[in-house]
């Protein structure tokens, strides 16, 4: 198949570019800028150049292509506080793939996330998500990505684990490492044993390509390796790469040592994957987030 994929340069889309050219599939790769576009074709991709902020390019590139991942996400302006515009221009580029894909049949894969499902318990593939202000903006979006499917798109959402980590990662893992290394302390809050799921980038990677070969129209997969990690013993792995002490701070404290991202560490969110197993035969393969922390690239990453 020739699939699209926007983001293609992006940490999760470059592994799903790999993974889709390994498996003989072509490649058509949207890219903003000439380092992206460089990236892209390094990896043995097609171009497309243009913003995820024109529709029409994205519109002529899915109805050139067999099948869309959309991966792209503005995160540079959703971090500077501008969370809704990026979740408002993700649902434009959505509705401009249904409009390019309906009555095709195509698949359309577009990225979500577990975290905020279903707090403190164990969340599935069949829990859908209350939408509210914040992260949970983009329930909204895989909503409508998924009701593509009553309009003749074999759309699916694929929700990653809030740490898709693996060599290179510069995501909430690397943040923590980072702020842990400034503060000279490796803290969790409170007793620490809230959980996140984790998946490692080349299943999450593999994951994307069955999906977009066989997952059925309306399909929701978890790209869930590990349904939870306490996050003490996140902090336990980074004391001990780092040799700083381990401790247990208040959620106030928290505010202060890691600013957005202390919401996510107090949170409990264990997520499974039974179901997208199942469904695809999907078996994640990578190392857990454990034994990755423990192979050591995110200390030299956070040192450079
Ligand atoms: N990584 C995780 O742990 C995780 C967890 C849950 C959900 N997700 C979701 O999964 C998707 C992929 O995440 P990721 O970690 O791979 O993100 P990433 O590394 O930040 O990559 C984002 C990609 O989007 C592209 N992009 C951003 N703004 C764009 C714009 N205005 N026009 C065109 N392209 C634009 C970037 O292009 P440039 O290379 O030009 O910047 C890059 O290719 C996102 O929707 C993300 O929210 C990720």
């Amino acid at each position: 198949m020739r699939i699209f994929v926007t983001g293609a340069s992006g940490w999760i889309g470059s592994a799903v570019v790999t993974e889709l050219l390994e498996a003989g599939h072509d490649v058509l790769g949207l890219a903003r800028s000439d380092a992206s576009a460089g990236a892209i074709a390094a990896a043995g991709a097609e171009i497309r150049r243009g913003d995820l902020g024109n529709l029409d390019v994205l519109r002529a590139a899915a109805t050139e292509s067999d099948g869309v991942i959309h991966l792209a996400f503005r995160h540079d302006i959703a971090f500077a506080g501008e969370f809704d515009a990026a979740v408002a221009s993700d649902l434009k580029a959505i509705e401009a793939f249904g409009d390019a894909l309906g009555g095709t049949n195509k698949p359309l894969a577009i990225a979500s996330g577990v975290a905020s499902l279903k707090p403190g318990a164990l969340a599935t593939e069949r829990d859908m998500g209350e939408p509210f202000a914040g992260p949970g903006g983009r329930v909204l979006n895989e909503r409508a990505a998924l009701a593509l499917a009553e309009r003749g798109v074999r759309s699916m959402s694929v929700r990653f684990a809030p740490t898709v980590h693996g060599d290179g990662d510069n995501g909430f893992i690397a943040m923590l490492v980072a702020a842990d290394r400034a503060a000279g302390s490796a803290a969790y809050i409170d007793e620490g044993t809230n959980r996140w799921p984790a998946v490692h980038r080349s299943d999450a990677g593999r994951l994307v390509r069955l999906g977009i070969e066989r997952a059925p129209a309306g399909s929701v997969l978890h790209a869930v390796g590990e349904e939870g990690v306490a996050l003490r013993d996140v902090s336990q792995a980074i004391g001990r790469a780092l040799d700083l002490p381990v401790t247990s701070i208040t959620a106030e404290q928290g505010q202060a040592q890691f600013g957005f991202l202390a919401h996510f560490l107090a949170s409990d969110m264990p997520a499974s994957s039974a179901l997208t197993r199942e469904l695809l035969g999907w078996q994640p393969a990578g190392p857990g987030l454990i034994a990755d922390l423990e192979e050591g690239h995110y200390f030299a990453v956070a040192a450079a």
